[in-house]
Protein backbone atom coordinates (compact mmCIF):
# COMPACT_ATOMS: atom_id res chain seq x y z
CA UNK A 1 0.00 0.00 0.00
CA UNK A 2 1.07 3.21 -0.97
CA UNK A 3 1.21 5.95 1.86
CA UNK A 4 0.81 9.15 1.23
CA UNK A 5 1.29 12.08 3.22
CA UNK A 6 -1.06 15.65 2.80
CA UNK A 7 -2.94 18.26 4.54
CA UNK A 8 -6.59 17.25 2.65
CA UNK A 9 -8.87 16.73 5.82
CA UNK A 10 -11.46 15.84 3.39
CA UNK A 11 -9.71 12.75 2.06
CA UNK A 12 -8.75 12.14 5.58
CA UNK A 13 -12.51 11.94 6.35
CA UNK A 14 -13.52 9.74 3.52
CA UNK A 15 -10.43 6.75 4.93
CA UNK A 16 -12.21 6.98 8.33
CA UNK A 17 -15.96 6.75 6.99
CA UNK A 18 -14.90 3.85 4.90
CA UNK A 19 -13.61 2.38 8.31
CA UNK A 20 -9.66 2.84 7.08
CA UNK A 21 -7.22 4.01 9.54
CA UNK A 22 -5.59 7.38 8.95
CA UNK A 23 -2.62 9.31 10.98
CA UNK A 24 -3.94 12.72 12.49
CA UNK A 25 -2.06 15.12 14.15
CA UNK A 26 -2.67 15.77 17.85
CA UNK A 27 -0.98 18.10 20.46
CA UNK A 28 0.57 15.46 22.32
CA UNK A 29 1.41 12.79 19.59
CA UNK A 30 0.15 12.09 16.05
CA UNK A 31 -2.71 9.25 16.64
CA UNK A 32 -3.43 6.04 14.23
CA UNK A 33 -7.28 7.00 14.03
CA UNK A 34 -10.34 4.31 13.30
CA UNK A 35 -13.78 4.95 14.20
CA UNK A 36 -14.52 4.10 17.75
CA UNK A 37 -17.29 2.87 16.64
CA UNK A 38 -16.73 0.08 13.54
CA UNK A 39 -14.75 -2.91 14.85
CA UNK A 40 -13.37 -3.35 11.68
CA UNK A 41 -11.25 -0.71 12.25
CA UNK A 42 -10.43 -1.23 15.21
CA UNK A 43 -8.94 -4.23 14.20
CA UNK A 44 -6.73 -2.59 11.30
CA UNK A 45 -5.33 -0.32 13.94
CA UNK A 46 -4.86 -3.32 16.33
CA UNK A 47 -2.60 -4.76 13.39
CA UNK A 48 -1.13 -1.39 11.52
CA UNK A 49 0.80 -1.00 15.04
CA UNK A 50 0.70 -4.75 15.80
CA UNK A 51 -0.42 -3.96 19.20
CA UNK A 52 -1.73 -6.69 21.72
CA UNK A 53 -5.14 -6.55 21.53
CA UNK A 54 -5.21 -6.55 25.63
CA UNK A 55 -4.07 -3.21 25.28
CA UNK A 56 -6.84 -0.80 25.46
CA UNK A 57 -6.96 2.06 23.27
CA UNK A 58 -8.34 6.03 23.98
CA UNK A 59 -11.34 7.62 22.32
CA UNK A 60 -11.32 10.82 21.29
CA UNK A 61 -13.97 13.37 20.59
CA UNK A 62 -15.23 16.63 19.78
CA UNK A 63 -15.95 18.29 23.07
CA UNK A 64 -16.66 17.37 26.59
CA UNK A 65 -20.61 17.92 26.35
CA UNK A 66 -20.11 14.20 23.75
CA UNK A 67 -18.46 12.49 26.53
CA UNK A 68 -21.90 11.36 28.00
CA UNK A 69 -22.86 9.99 25.05
CA UNK A 70 -20.30 7.43 25.51
CA UNK A 71 -19.80 6.40 29.40
CA UNK A 72 -22.31 6.40 32.32
CA UNK A 73 -21.64 8.36 34.67
CA UNK A 74 -18.94 11.93 34.65
CA UNK A 75 -17.86 12.43 38.12
CA UNK A 76 -17.54 15.96 39.64
CA UNK A 77 -13.84 15.83 39.51
CA UNK A 78 -13.41 14.93 36.14
CA UNK A 79 -15.83 17.82 34.64
CA UNK A 80 -13.52 20.18 36.98
CA UNK A 81 -10.52 18.82 35.35
CA UNK A 82 -12.34 19.19 31.97
CA UNK A 83 -13.20 22.65 32.52
CA UNK A 84 -9.44 23.81 32.86
CA UNK A 85 -7.54 21.39 30.45
CA UNK A 86 -10.05 20.13 27.72
CA UNK A 87 -9.50 20.35 25.08
CA UNK A 88 -5.75 19.65 25.54
CA UNK A 89 -3.35 16.66 27.07
CA UNK A 90 -5.67 15.12 29.80
CA UNK A 91 -7.41 11.39 29.02
CA UNK A 92 -10.26 10.29 31.50
CA UNK A 93 -10.98 6.85 32.65
CA UNK A 94 -14.49 6.38 32.55
CA UNK A 95 -17.23 3.73 33.25
CA UNK A 96 -18.19 2.84 29.84
CA UNK A 97 -21.19 2.62 27.81
CA UNK A 98 -22.54 -0.65 26.02
CA UNK A 99 -22.18 1.37 22.58
CA UNK A 100 -17.98 1.12 22.76
CA UNK A 101 -16.84 -2.03 21.65
CA UNK A 102 -15.24 -4.18 24.26
CA UNK A 103 -12.35 -4.42 21.78
CA UNK A 104 -11.66 -0.70 22.40
CA UNK A 105 -11.44 -1.38 26.06
CA UNK A 106 -9.58 -4.50 25.75
CA UNK A 107 -12.53 -5.85 27.82
CA UNK A 108 -12.46 -3.30 30.74
CA UNK A 109 -15.71 -1.76 31.45
CA UNK A 110 -14.02 1.45 31.24
CA UNK A 111 -13.01 3.48 28.82
CA UNK A 112 -10.23 6.11 28.37
CA UNK A 113 -11.79 9.45 26.66
CA UNK A 114 -10.17 12.71 25.61
CA UNK A 115 -10.85 16.16 23.59
CA UNK A 116 -7.84 16.91 21.89
CA UNK A 117 -6.83 20.38 21.06
CA UNK A 118 -5.59 20.35 17.91
CA UNK A 119 -7.51 22.32 15.56
CA UNK A 120 -7.18 19.84 11.98
CA UNK A 121 -8.39 16.84 14.37
CA UNK A 122 -10.96 18.35 16.12
CA UNK A 123 -12.27 19.68 12.71
CA UNK A 124 -12.47 15.67 11.76
CA UNK A 125 -14.22 14.86 14.71
CA UNK A 126 -17.04 17.37 14.27
CA UNK A 127 -17.44 16.33 10.68
CA UNK A 128 -17.38 12.40 11.04
CA UNK A 129 -19.87 12.49 13.67
CA UNK A 130 -18.48 9.05 15.42
CA UNK A 131 -15.77 9.55 17.80
CA UNK A 132 -11.77 8.50 17.14
CA UNK A 133 -9.89 5.36 18.72
CA UNK A 134 -6.44 6.25 17.75
CA UNK A 135 -3.43 4.76 19.55
CA UNK A 136 0.18 6.62 18.91
CA UNK A 137 0.73 6.09 15.52
CA UNK A 138 4.28 4.32 15.95
CA UNK A 139 5.11 0.49 15.61
CA UNK A 140 4.37 -1.05 18.79
CA UNK A 141 7.19 -0.45 21.44
CA UNK A 142 8.83 2.17 19.86
CA UNK A 143 9.59 5.98 20.29
CA UNK A 144 6.03 7.58 19.77
CA UNK A 145 5.69 10.09 16.41
CA UNK A 146 5.67 13.78 16.73
CA UNK A 147 5.88 14.85 12.91
CA UNK A 148 4.29 13.15 10.34
CA UNK A 149 7.87 12.54 9.09
CA UNK A 150 8.15 10.09 12.02
CA UNK A 151 4.90 8.22 11.30
CA UNK A 152 5.90 7.86 7.90
CA UNK A 153 9.13 5.89 9.17
CA UNK A 154 7.37 3.56 11.50
CA UNK A 155 4.30 3.23 9.22
CA UNK A 156 4.59 3.92 5.60
CA UNK A 157 3.08 1.03 3.22
CA UNK A 158 0.63 -0.09 6.60
CA UNK A 159 -1.47 2.99 6.29
CA UNK A 160 -2.97 4.75 3.41
CA UNK A 161 -2.78 8.73 4.60
CA UNK A 162 -0.80 10.75 7.17
CA UNK A 163 -2.50 13.88 7.69
CA UNK A 164 0.25 16.89 7.95
CA UNK A 165 -0.92 19.04 10.81
CA UNK A 166 3.06 20.14 11.67
CA UNK A 167 5.19 19.18 14.80
CA UNK A 168 3.08 17.85 17.97
CA UNK A 169 2.86 21.51 20.73
CA UNK A 170 3.20 18.90 23.45
CA UNK A 171 5.05 16.39 22.67
CA UNK A 172 4.20 13.73 24.84
CA UNK A 173 1.29 11.95 25.70
CA UNK A 174 -1.93 12.81 27.56
CA UNK A 175 -2.28 11.99 31.43
CA UNK A 176 -4.31 9.38 32.01
CA UNK A 177 -6.82 10.20 35.05
CA UNK A 178 -9.14 7.72 36.89
CA UNK A 179 -11.83 8.60 39.52
CA UNK A 180 -12.59 5.69 42.39
CA UNK A 181 -14.79 7.18 44.68
CA UNK A 182 -13.66 10.29 46.01
CA UNK A 183 -10.30 9.42 44.99
CA UNK A 184 -8.07 10.73 41.81
CA UNK A 185 -5.42 8.13 40.41
CA UNK A 186 -3.30 9.33 37.81
CA UNK A 187 -2.25 6.01 35.76
CA UNK A 188 -0.33 7.68 32.84
CA UNK A 189 2.08 10.50 33.58
CA UNK A 190 1.78 13.04 30.86
CA UNK A 191 1.58 16.84 29.31
CA UNK A 192 -1.14 17.90 32.30
CA UNK A 193 1.33 17.43 35.47
CA UNK A 194 -0.07 15.98 38.97
CA UNK A 195 0.59 19.39 40.49
CA UNK A 196 -2.33 21.03 38.23
CA UNK A 197 -4.56 18.20 38.70
CA UNK A 198 -3.96 18.65 42.84
CA UNK A 199 -4.30 22.12 42.34
CA UNK A 200 -8.04 22.64 40.23
CA UNK A 201 -9.43 19.32 42.48
CA UNK A 202 -7.81 20.21 45.71
CA UNK A 203 -7.35 16.29 46.53
CA UNK A 204 -3.74 14.53 46.90
CA UNK A 205 -3.63 12.35 43.37
CA UNK A 206 -2.41 8.98 43.77
CA UNK A 207 0.44 7.56 40.96
CA UNK A 208 -0.60 3.57 39.78
CA UNK A 209 2.64 3.90 37.09
CA UNK A 210 3.68 0.20 37.81
CA UNK A 211 6.29 -0.59 35.75
CA UNK A 212 6.55 -3.95 37.28
CA UNK A 213 4.11 -5.32 36.02
CA UNK A 214 3.75 -5.56 32.07
CA UNK A 215 0.15 -7.03 32.14
CA UNK A 216 -1.34 -3.92 33.50
CA UNK A 217 -2.82 -1.66 30.27
CA UNK A 218 -0.67 1.32 29.47
CA UNK A 219 2.12 0.36 31.82
CA UNK A 220 3.85 -1.90 29.21
CA UNK A 221 7.40 -1.23 30.27
CA UNK A 222 9.03 -1.98 26.70
CA UNK A 223 7.62 1.32 25.24
CA UNK A 224 9.08 4.30 24.22
CA UNK A 225 12.19 2.54 23.85
CA UNK A 226 14.85 3.37 20.92
CA UNK A 227 17.12 0.45 19.47
CA UNK A 228 20.20 2.12 20.81
CA UNK A 229 20.58 1.22 24.41
CA UNK A 230 20.04 4.07 27.08
CA UNK A 231 21.13 5.10 30.58
CA UNK A 232 19.17 7.73 32.77
CA UNK A 233 21.20 9.33 35.44
CA UNK A 234 24.58 11.09 36.43
CA UNK A 235 25.63 11.87 32.76
CA UNK A 236 29.25 12.44 34.28
CA UNK A 237 29.31 9.32 35.82
CA UNK A 238 28.15 7.24 33.41
CA UNK A 239 30.39 8.92 30.98
CA UNK A 240 33.42 7.34 32.98
CA UNK A 241 31.38 3.95 32.92
CA UNK A 242 30.91 4.00 29.33
CA UNK A 243 34.28 5.15 28.34
CA UNK A 244 35.97 4.49 25.18
CA UNK A 245 32.21 3.94 23.46
CA UNK A 246 30.94 6.51 20.99
CA UNK A 247 28.42 8.52 23.28
CA UNK A 248 25.08 10.65 22.36
CA UNK A 249 24.11 12.56 25.62
CA UNK A 250 20.25 14.02 25.89
CA UNK A 251 20.44 16.78 28.33
CA UNK A 252 18.03 18.89 29.84
CA UNK A 253 19.83 22.36 29.83
CA UNK A 254 23.81 21.78 29.89
CA UNK A 255 26.59 21.15 27.50
CA UNK A 256 28.83 18.90 28.32
CA UNK A 257 32.62 20.11 27.43
CA UNK A 258 34.51 18.03 29.21
CA UNK A 259 34.84 15.11 28.77
CA UNK A 260 33.05 15.82 25.27
CA UNK A 261 31.03 13.31 24.02
CA UNK A 262 30.52 12.58 20.54
CA UNK A 263 26.95 13.70 20.30
CA UNK A 264 24.89 15.60 22.27
CA UNK A 265 21.34 17.45 22.63
CA UNK A 266 20.00 19.49 24.70
CA UNK A 267 16.23 20.26 25.02
CA UNK A 268 15.95 23.30 26.36
CA UNK A 269 19.12 25.33 26.78
CA UNK A 270 16.81 28.17 28.94
CA UNK A 271 15.82 25.31 31.31
CA UNK A 272 12.00 25.25 30.09
CA UNK A 273 11.04 21.64 30.68
CA UNK A 274 8.09 22.31 27.86
CA UNK A 275 10.39 23.29 25.66
CA UNK A 276 12.08 19.67 26.47
CA UNK A 277 8.62 17.77 26.53
CA UNK A 278 8.46 19.08 22.95
CA UNK A 279 11.75 17.96 21.91
CA UNK A 280 12.22 14.70 23.78
CA UNK A 281 10.58 12.16 21.08
CA UNK A 282 12.21 14.11 18.31
CA UNK A 283 15.48 13.89 20.05
CA UNK A 284 15.27 10.27 20.99
CA UNK A 285 14.54 9.51 17.36
CA UNK A 286 17.31 11.83 16.32
CA UNK A 287 20.11 10.10 18.54
CA UNK A 288 18.80 6.64 17.66
CA UNK A 289 19.70 6.80 14.39
CA UNK A 290 23.35 8.16 14.74
CA UNK A 291 26.69 6.25 14.86
CA UNK A 292 26.64 5.66 18.24
CA UNK A 293 27.07 3.11 20.80
CA UNK A 294 25.01 4.02 23.73
CA UNK A 295 22.36 7.04 24.88
CA UNK A 296 23.18 8.74 28.06
CA UNK A 297 20.36 11.26 29.36
CA UNK A 298 20.33 13.49 32.05
CA UNK A 299 17.75 12.50 34.68
CA UNK A 300 15.45 15.78 34.89
CA UNK A 301 13.49 17.75 38.17
CA UNK A 302 11.07 15.58 39.82
CA UNK A 303 8.18 17.88 39.33
CA UNK A 304 5.65 19.27 36.72
CA UNK A 305 6.88 17.74 33.19
CA UNK A 306 9.87 16.66 34.25
CA UNK A 307 8.54 13.90 35.96
CA UNK A 308 6.74 12.62 32.95
CA UNK A 309 9.89 13.31 30.86
CA UNK A 310 11.65 10.87 33.59
CA UNK A 311 9.09 8.53 32.92
CA UNK A 312 9.50 8.66 29.32
CA UNK A 313 13.26 8.24 29.74
CA UNK A 314 13.19 5.20 32.02
CA UNK A 315 10.85 3.48 30.01
CA UNK A 316 13.16 3.82 26.94
CA UNK A 317 16.07 2.65 29.00
CA UNK A 318 14.46 -0.99 29.80
CA UNK A 319 16.45 -3.13 27.91
CA UNK A 320 14.39 -6.43 27.92
CA UNK A 321 12.16 -5.57 25.48
O1 LIG B 1 -1.88 11.64 23.97
C1 LIG B 1 -2.36 10.53 23.83
O2 LIG B 1 -3.00 9.96 24.70
C2 LIG B 1 -2.14 9.87 22.45
C3 LIG B 1 -2.88 10.68 21.39
C4 LIG B 1 -2.85 10.01 20.04
O3 LIG B 1 -4.19 10.92 21.81
N1 LIG B 1 -2.59 8.51 22.48
C5 LIG B 1 -1.89 7.53 23.11
O4 LIG B 1 -2.42 6.28 22.92
O5 LIG B 1 -0.89 7.74 23.74
P1 LIG B 1 -1.64 4.95 23.27
O6 LIG B 1 -2.56 3.87 22.82
O7 LIG B 1 -0.30 4.97 22.69
O8 LIG B 1 -1.58 4.95 24.80
C6 LIG B 1 -2.79 4.89 25.53
C7 LIG B 1 -2.55 4.26 26.85
C8 LIG B 1 -2.22 2.81 26.67
O9 LIG B 1 -1.05 2.51 27.34
C9 LIG B 1 -3.42 2.11 27.25
O10 LIG B 1 -3.06 0.95 27.94
C10 LIG B 1 -4.06 3.14 28.16
O11 LIG B 1 -3.77 4.35 27.57
N2 LIG B 1 -5.50 2.95 28.14
C11 LIG B 1 -6.35 3.18 27.13
N3 LIG B 1 -7.59 2.80 27.44
C12 LIG B 1 -7.53 2.32 28.68
C13 LIG B 1 -8.48 1.72 29.55
N4 LIG B 1 -9.76 1.56 29.20
N5 LIG B 1 -8.07 1.33 30.78
C14 LIG B 1 -6.78 1.48 31.14
N6 LIG B 1 -5.81 2.00 30.36
C15 LIG B 1 -6.18 2.43 29.15
MG1 LIG C 1 1.71 4.66 22.58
Amino acid sequence: MQTEIGHDIHKAIEFLKAGDVVAIPTETVYGLAGNALNEEAIVRIFEAKQRPRFNPLIVHVASFDQVINFVQDIPVDCTKLAEKFSPGPISFLLNKKDIIPDLVTAGSPKVAIRIPSHPVTLEILKHTGFPLAAPSANPFGYVSPVSAEHVFAGLHDVIPYILDGGPCQVGLESTIVGFEEENITVYRLGGVTTEEIQQVTGKQVNLQLNHEQPDTPGQLKSHYAPNLPLWVGDVDSLMQVHTGKRIAVIAFKKKYVYPEPAFQFTLSPEGDLQEAARNLFRVLREADALDADIILAERFPESGLGRAINDRLTRASFIDR
